[in-house]
Order: structure tokens, then C-alpha cells, then sequence
């Protein structure tokens, strides 16, 4: 690494260092300021510790040679002795405690930043592959927090001791301290060469990495292992595994074994420089320049700042690697949303069902050239009860999506209540909405409380969960279970049950019953459900009261012939509207369509 590189990231290991100090700095500052004043009072009683055994050998010698002192001179050293090595411990135990407050309070900070902070981005930027490389990596990587933040204490640990050592040598032995310096220079220049280097392989292999995650995962789960074992593949995955981690291994071997020689020939060197300045000491001894407790006590000094000032290379390095790792963690903090909000968002009022028009929308993904949706125009208005089919081309989900502003279109217009969506007060608008994705997630608590999940502003109205209930049939299984309401919900917790896909879709729904919103945005919520199931939903879904709007998206015919008004879809275009009756006496594509699937179910 050249210098102008190594001073950057100086600069931004600082500078990340500072932004991290303060980050933390309202909940610990008092163990960080503690931690600080204990190290250096730590330094203080190691320099007395050893000077005061200086002073004593020098007398001891005195009096082996006849000479004889007073006793209190030796009483007061041997004090000072013992005070300065039984001292340290204590304060190093302090020291200690307070490291591991830290330790666990860090953990909490980072982790729930991190989560908050990734709820704010926009789905564009959760699924920009890019992003989620990033995401994973630093998720994988928190752990690195800690051991950067702590870091920083044993460098600043270790510069206390150094500045003090070197000053002390400076005074009594100028030369010695040269040497030692210039001994212990490539030690530093190979560390940190070599540092960088490993952080590019893992930084190359990431996309690898991805994939190894994948396959590992599949064995955390039961479907997967259950037919990797059912069709005899598991050697195929772990060879697959092998494969896939091997050539990362191999490089992370070279890549030791090359640290580890520049080690051993950079430590042999600053070992030179340990001996040349004892034999520099020695000779002074010899010249009687120098009496042998001073001899001693330079000598500790040495051994003591080789020893510090390879730790505090060995330091660096680490707080280097961790840097690039904290550099990113910090990237994603400073990363702005994409979508525009309005500085002064309309905010629409409560309990009032808005009319929602899409005007010539079109949208594309982004960097997908392929048009998902092109220049459709479609007028929901308020309290209809109103089904959309798609004959030909996909694109169910992604029109709700632009509905809740999940993405932004790429040509016009969605507005709501005659309000361009991007200009309103999001929070306003979903909360007058409820919308089932077509995959949506499914929360394992207790089932009251996975029902009650769509308002959790308030304590949870046990009427209004067995009311929703009912009204999604999921009530017929939760009377089955143990525990009724209060039941846990997925086998992987204690006393916990497994829901199928078909009760989940119940369960949902209900959750999306217990907000009683404006408007219901259902994409597909019943396809696991059995026809019987099916239209009883459907015909709680058009018998809600009056004042609320239901769009409903489904594939399949059957389950829609309720609605107020059936919006067929082909080619990005409208092509038929109206009731279902209307529709079939219309004789096109919704009647080909009907017909076709009804002799399915027959
Ligand atoms: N996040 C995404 N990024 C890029 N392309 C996507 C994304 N989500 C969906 N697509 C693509 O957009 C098209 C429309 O998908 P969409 O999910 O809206 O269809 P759909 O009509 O809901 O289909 P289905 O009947 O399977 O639910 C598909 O070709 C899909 O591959
Ligand atoms: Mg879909």
C-alpha cells in the first residue's frame, strides 16, 4: 500500500472511529471516559512499578557491597512496590466489567439501527442485488463492531505506553530508542500490506459467498432436506459446497501462509534491533555509566516496547480490517430513500373511502428494458366491490404495488382522491388501507396476537380478533387447538403448532379483517383455499358494508362472479368491464375464460 493510500484510510479509520464514539457516546459515556482514565493510570503505576524495582536493586546492590541505608528509604520503596503491583489488578478489574457493559450494549445499538434503518429504504432499493450483497455482508459482519470499538481503547492503551516508554528512553538513552524504532518498521509495513489483501478476497468471493449461504441454508430447513434426502442428493450439495468453497479456502491459505512468513522474518528483525540495544546497554554497564537496576529497569523498558508496539501494529491491523467492514455499515446509514416524498405531503382524512384512479400508468422494473405495465387506465371508485383479471400477461402484483406506492411509475400517473400518490403522506394513505400481498408474511405468535398484528396501536380487542376470525373462516381451526386464541403458533417453538399454507391464507385474512380499513387490497388471499372456502370469502367480501372499497386480484374466475364490477385485463388494456352476468352475456374472452375454467372444476 502506497502512503497516500495508507493516510487515506487513516483518515477515514479515525474519522469512522470519532462517528462510532459518538454514536455510542449518549449511553456509554461513563464506561468509555472510565475505561480511558483507568489506562492511563494503569501506564503510571506500571512506569512507578518499575522504576521503584530500579531503585531497589541499586540499594540491594549497595547493601550487598557494605554499604548500609536507612530503613526507611527501603520500607517506603517496598510500599510503593507492592501498592503498584496489587493496585492494577483491582482497576483492571473495573476496567473489565465496564468492557463487557459495553460489549452487550453495542451489540443492541448496532443491531436495531441497522434494522431501522433498513425498514426506511424503499423496495427498490431492498431488492437491488447490489444492496442486498451489502446488507448481508455487514449483517454477517456486526460482530466486527465490537471488537472495533474495543480496539480502540487497546491502541489508545498501548500509545500511553509508548509515548511514555520512548519519552523515558529519549532521556536516558536517546540511542536506544532509534534503534528500536527502525527495527520495528517492516514489521508495520508488511501488517499492513497484507491487511487490505484480505479483505479484497472476501470482498471478491461475496457474490460466491451468496450462493454458499443458499445451499448451506437449505439444510436449516425441513421441505429441502427432506427431498435432498428423498432424491439422494446430499452428496450432490456437499459437493456442490465443496466446490464451491474450495478455491476461497486456497486462497485464504496462500494468503496465511504468506502473512505468516513476513511475520516470522519481520518479528526476527525487530528481535535484532532488542538485541543491539541490550548490547548498547550493556556496554554502558560495562563502562560504568550505568548502574544495573537502571540496567534493568531499560532493559523491561525494551522489551516492554517492542512487545507494545508490535501488539499496537497487530491493532491497527485488526482496526483496519474491521474499518472496511464498519466504512459499509456506515454507508447503508448514509444511504438516502430514492423515492421523492412531497416537502409538504397532503394528508388524507380518516374514514373517508377515496377514489383511486390509475391514469395511462406504465412501469418497467428497474433495469429490466421488458414494460410490466403500459399506459393502462383504470378508475376505482369509491365503495366498489371490484375484481381484476388478467387474461394474458402478468402484471397483477405489480399493479397493486404502484397502488401502495411500494414502487413509483415509470409513465404518469396513480392518484388518490385526485391526488397525485407521490405527493401524499404515505403513512396517511396505508392506513386507511389494508392489502394482502400475494406472498404475504406470516407472524408466528400467539394467534391473537398474529390476527391483531394490522393494529398494534391499541391492546388487543378480543371480540374484534374472534369477529375477524369468523370472518376468514379461520376461526373452524383455531377452536380445534389446545390453547384456542392464546395459542403459539409454528412447531419450532415451544408447545407451538404448524399452520398449512391454506389456514395461513385464513389467518391473514383475518389479520387484514381485525384493521377494518377503507379500502382492501387483496392480491389473490384465497389461492390455497378449497371452493367452498373460496366463495364464502367472497361473499363476506361483498356483503362489507357500504362505505368500503374491495379490490380483489385473482386468476381465477370462480371466485370473483360477486363482485360489483369484473375488470378483464389482456395486453395492458381493459377489455371488458361490468358485472359478471354483463360479462357473460358480452360473450368474449371473460365468457372463453369462464367456461374454460368452470370445466375444470366440473
Ligand atoms: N421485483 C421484481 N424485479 C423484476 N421483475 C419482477 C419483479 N417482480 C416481478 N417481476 C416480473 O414482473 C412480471 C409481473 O410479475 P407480477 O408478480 O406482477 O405478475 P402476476 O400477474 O402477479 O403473476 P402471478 O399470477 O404469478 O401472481 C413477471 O414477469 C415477473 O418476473
Ligand atoms: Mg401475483
Amino acid at each position: 500500500m502506497n502512503v497516500k493510500k495508507f493516510f487515506y484510510w487513516a483518515k477515514i479509520l479515525v474519522r469512522n472511529l470519532l462517528r462510532l464514539d459518538r454514536f455510542f457516546w449518549k449511553d456509554l459515556k461513563k464506561y468509555i471516559i472510565s475505561i480511558y482514565v483507568i489506562m492511563v493510570l494503569d501506564v503510571w503505576f506500571n512506569f512507578i512499578s518499575r522504576w521503584s524495582q530500579a531503585i531497589i536493586i541499586n540499594n540491594l546492590i549497595q547493601i550487598a557491597n557494605w554499604v548500609t541505608l536507612e530503613r526507611r528509604t527501603i520500607i517506603i520503596l517496598a510500599v510503593v512496590l507492592v501498592a503498584t503491583l496489587i493496585l492494577p489488578s483491582f482497576i483492571n478489574i473495573v476496567s473489565w466489567f465496564y468492557r463487557l457493559v459495553i460489549w452487550r450494549k453495542i451489540d443492541e445499538l448496532i443491531n436495531l439501527t441497522f434494522i431501522r434503518k433498513k425498514a426506511s429504504f424503499d423496495l427498490n432499493q431492498l431488492e437491488n442485488t447490489a444492496n442486498t450483497t451489502l446488507f448481508q455482508r455487514v449483517q454477517e459482519n456486526m460482530w466486527r463492531f465490537r471488537s472495533y470499538f474495543y480496539t480502540q481503547f487497546d491502541i489508545s492503551g498501548s500509545i500511553f505506553n509508548l509515548v511514555a516508554i520512548l519519552f523515558t528512553l529519549i532521556l536516558i538513552k536517546p540511542v536506544v530508542a532509534l534503534v528500536i524504532l527502525v527495527f520495528t518498521l517492516p514489521e508495520a509495513i508488511s501488517k499492513l500490506s497484507i491487511s487490505k489483501h484480505v479483505w479484497t478476497i472476501d470482498n471478491l468471493h461475496w457474490p460466491i459467498k451468496k450462493k454458499y449461504n443458499y445451499l448451506k441454508g437449505l439444510f436449516f430447513q425441513w421441505n429441502p432436506i427432506m427431498d435432498i434426502k428423498f432424491s439422494g442428493n446430499i452428496d450432490f450439495f456437499t459437493n456442490k459446497i465443496r466446490k464451491i468453497i474450495d478455491p476461497f479456502l486456497i486462497e485464504q491459505y496462500k494468503n496465511d501462509k504468506k502473512r505468516s512468513i513476513n511475520s516470522a522474518m519481520t518479528i526476527f528483525i525487530s528481535k535484532v534491533g532488542i538485541i543491539i540495544s541490550a548490547f548498547i546497554l550493556i556496554y554502558a554497564v560495562y563502562n560504568k555509566e550505568m548502574q544495573i537496576g537502571t540496567f534493568v529497569f531499560l532493559y523491561g523498558l525494551i522489551a516492554s516496547f517492542q512487545s507494545s508496539l508490535s501488539f499496537f501494529f497487530w491493532y491497527i491491523v485488526q482496526q483496519y480490517e474491521d474499518n472496511l467492514y464498519v466504512e459499509e455499515y456506515f454507508q447503508i446509514l448514509d444511504m438516502k430513500n430514492e423515492m421523492r416524498f412531497s416537502q409538504n405531503p397532503i394528508v388524507l382524512p380518516a374514514k373517508i373511502t377515496p377514489k383511486i384512479e390509475l391514469r395511462n400508468v406504465s412501469f418497467s422494473y428497474p433495469d429490466k428494458d421488458k414494460e410490466i405495465l403500459h399506459k393502462l387506465n383504470l378508475t376505482i371508485n369509491p365503495w366498489e366491490k371490484i375484481a381484476i383479471v388478467w387474461v394474458n400477461w402478468a402484471g397483477k402484483s405489480t399493479l397493486v404495488k404502484l397502488l401502495t406506492r411500494f414502487y413509483d411509475t415509470t409513465g404518469w400517473e396513480v392518484l388518490i382522491d385526485w391526488n397525485n400518490i407521490k405527493d401524499l403522506d404515505l403513512q396517511s394513505w396505508w392506513s386507511q388501507v389494508s392489502y394482502m400481498q400475494q406472498d404475504t408474511p406470516s407472524y408466528m405468535f400467539e394467534v391473537k396476537q398474529s390476527i391483531a398484528m394490522s393494529d398494534t396501536t391499541r391492546n388487543i380487542d378480543m371480540k374484534k380478533v374472534e369477529n375477524a376470525a369468523q370472518m376468514s373462516l379461520a376461526h373452524d381451526f383455531i377452536k380445534e387447538f389446545k390453547n384456542w386464541y392464546a395459542q403459539q403458533l409454528w412447531r419450532n417453538f415451544d408447545d407451538g403448532e404448524s399452520l398449512s399454507w391454506w389456514q395461513w391464507q385464513r389467518m391473514n385474512l383475518a389479520r387484514i379483517f381485525y384493521k377494518d380499513p377503507q379500502v382492501y387490497i387483496l392480491d389473490e388471499p384465497t389461492s390455497a383455499m378449497d371452493a367452498e372456502a373460496e366463495s364464502k370469502i367472497f361473499e363476506t367480501l361483498a356483503n362489507l358494508p357500504k362505505d368500503k372499497t374491495v379490490i380483489f386480484i385473482s386468476h381465477r374466475f370462480s371466485t370473483i362472479r360477486q363482485a360489483d364490477r369484473i375488470c378483464v385485463i389482456e395486453d395492458w388494456n381493459i377489455i371488458e368491464v361490468g358485472s359478471h352476468k354483463e360479462l357473460i352475456a358480452n360473450n368474449k374472452s371473460y365468457k372463453r375464460l369462464f367456461e374454460l375454467q368452470a370445466k375444470g372444476y366440473a
